[in-house]
C-alpha cells in the first residue's frame, strides 16, 4: 500500500497556496523574500548572467564533475585561497544539484568506502537529512542540539553524545546557521567540539547551506570548516548556492572531500566519478556558469558580497522587528531567542499545536517544528504576525 504524505517543509508551500484569504503569510520554506515579500533575483546574478548570455557559449555537457571554474572558486570561498587543502592538491570537489545533491552524493560515498555506516545528525536538524542519509543507505543516529528550556544548544549534551558514539562515527555538523534552530556553537565551542571529533576519531561531514547568511560575511561563516581543516581533520563537506546566491532553482551546489595527499586526491576523485557517472552523468552547467562570473570577477563578487549582507541584515531587522511589535502587544513571553538566533530561521518554540493554529485560525504557515522563515516577514506583514502569534501564546 502506498501512503500518500506531505513533505514537512516543501508541503507548507501546498497549503498556502490553497488558502484564499489575501492576507496570508508563508514562512515556510527557506527562501529569501525582498521587503515586499517578492522573490529576490540578485542584481550581481543579473549581471553575472548577463555575461554568460553574452559569451554566446555553447551547450555541451560538463565533465562528471561540473564546470571548473565553478569548482575551483567555490572550494576557496569555503576553505580560502590560502588553505592547505587548495595549496597541496589535496581537495576533491564535484559541482553537485545544489546542497542536497552534495549531501547525497557524500552519504552515497560514504555508505560505500567508509568503515561505519552510523551517521549522527543534530536533533533538531533540517528535516530532509534524516531521509537522504537512510536512502544514501546510512544508519541515522541522532546528537543532542538544542535546549528547550533555554532556546540556546544543549552544548553538553551534544559533547556527551559526540563522545558516547561508537569512536569513528560519522557526525554531520551545520557549519552555520543551523537549520532549523538558528543556534550554532561559538568559536570556542567549536574548538571544543573540534577536539572531540578528534580524540573519537570521528569523521565530520559539514553542511554550509547558508555561508554569508549567519553573519553577513562569508569569510567568517567559514570559520568552523577552516578551523577543523586547520586541525589536521580529514572531512567533507557540502555547499549550497540556493541562498547566498538566491540561484534556488539553478540547484548550484559543490560537494568536496579534503583528502591526505595529491596521490589520493586521484583515488578518490576517480571514485567520485563512478558514483555520478550512473546518477545523472553530469550537472546542469548554467547555474553554475553564473556563480563561476560571481566568484571569479573581482567587481562582481564584491557586489554580491554587499548584496549577501544586505539579505543578512533585512533578516536581523525583521527579528527586532518581530520581537518589537511582541512586546509592543504586552506579550508576557521572553521573545530574546528572536533576536539571538542568526540565519534564515527563527526556531520560536511554539509547539506543533500552536503552529496548527497559526496556520488554521490566522493563515500564517511555517513548518509544525516552530521554525519560521524570517526571510518571509516584511514591514509590512510584521504587525499581523506578531498579532497572531500573540493571540496564540496567551
Ligand atoms: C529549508 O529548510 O526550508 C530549505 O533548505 C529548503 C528545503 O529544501 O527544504
Amino acid at each position: 500500500m502506498i501512503n500518500s504524505l506531505q513533505d514537512a517543509i516543501l508541503g507548507i508551500t501546498e497549503a498556502f497556496k490553497a488558502d484564499s484569504f489575501g492576507e496570508k503569510i508563508n514562512l515556510g520554506v527557506g527562501a529569501y523574500r525582498d521587503d515586499k515579500g517578492k522573490p529576490y533575483v540578485l542584481p550581481s546574478v543579473k549581471a553575472a548572467e548577463q555575461k554568460v548570455i553574452n559569451s554566446n557559449l555553447d551547450k555541451e555537457y560538463a565533465g562528471i564533475t561540473g564546470v571548473p571554474s565553478f569548482t575551483k572558486a567555490a572550494a576557496v570561498l569555503a576553505y580560502s585561497s590560502s588553505s592547505s587543502v587548495i595549496k597541496d592538491d589535496r581537495l576533491v570537489i564535484t559541482q553537485s544539484i545544489s546542497g542536497t545533491g552534495a549531501l547525497r552524493i557524500g552519504g552515497e560515498f560514504l555508505a560505500r568506502f567508509y568503515p561505519s555506516k552510523k551517521i549522527f545528525i543534530p536533533t533538531p536538524s533540517w528535516a530532509n537529512h534524516n531521509a537522504l542519509f537512510k536512502d544514501s543507505g546510512l544508519e541515522v543516529e541522532k546528537y543532542r542540539y538544542y535546549n528547550k528550556d533555554t532556546i540556546g544548544l544543549d552544548f553538553e549534551g551534544m559533547l556527551a553524545d559526540l563522545k558516547s558514539a561508537p569512536e569513528g562515527s560519522l557526525v554531520l555538523l551545520h557549519a552555520c546557521a543551523h537549520n532549523p534552530t538558528g543556534i550554532d556553537p561559538t568559536e570556542e565551542q567549536w574548538k571544543q567540539i573540534s577536539d572531540v571529533v578528534k580524540v573519537k576519531k570521528h569523521y565530520p561531514f559539514f553542511d554550509m547551506a547558508y555561508q554569508g547568511f549567519a553573519s553577513g560575511d562569508t569569510d567568517r561563516d567559514a570559520f568552523a570548516v577552516r578551523y577543523f581543516v586547520a586541525q589536521g581533520h580529514q572531512l567533507c563537506l557540502a555547499q549550497s548556492f540556493a541562498k547566498n546566491m538566491g540561484l534556488y532553482g539553478e540547484r548550484v551546489g559543490a560537494f568536496s572531500i579534503v583528502c591526505d595527499s595529491a596521490e589520493e586526491k586521484k583515488r578518490v576523485d576517480s571514485q567520485i566519478k563512478i558514483l555520478v557517472r550512473p546518477l545523472y552523468s553530469n550537472p546542469p552547467v548554467h547555474g553554475a556558469r553564473i556563480a563561476a562570473e560571481i566568484l571569479n570577477d573581482p567587481s562582481l563578487n564584491k557586489q554580491w558580497l554587499g548584496e549577501v549582507k544586505g539579505m543578512a541584515d533585512r533578516i536581523i531587522s525583521m527579528r527586532s522587528l518581530l520581537k518589537e511589535n511582541l512586546e509592543a502587544l504586552g506579550s508576557k513571553h521572553d521573545w530574546s531567542h528572536i533576536t539571538s538566533q542568526i540565519g534564515m530561521f527563527a526556531y520560536t518554540g511554539l509547539t506543533p499545536q500552536q503552529m496548527e493554529k497559526l496556520a488554521k485560525e490566522n493563515s500564517v504557515y511555517a513548518t509544525k517544528d516552530g521554525r519560521i522563515s524570517v526571510a518571509g516577514i516584511t514591514s509590512g506583514n510584521v504587525k499581523r504576525l506578531a498579532e497572531s502569534i500573540h493571540k496564540i501564546t496567551s
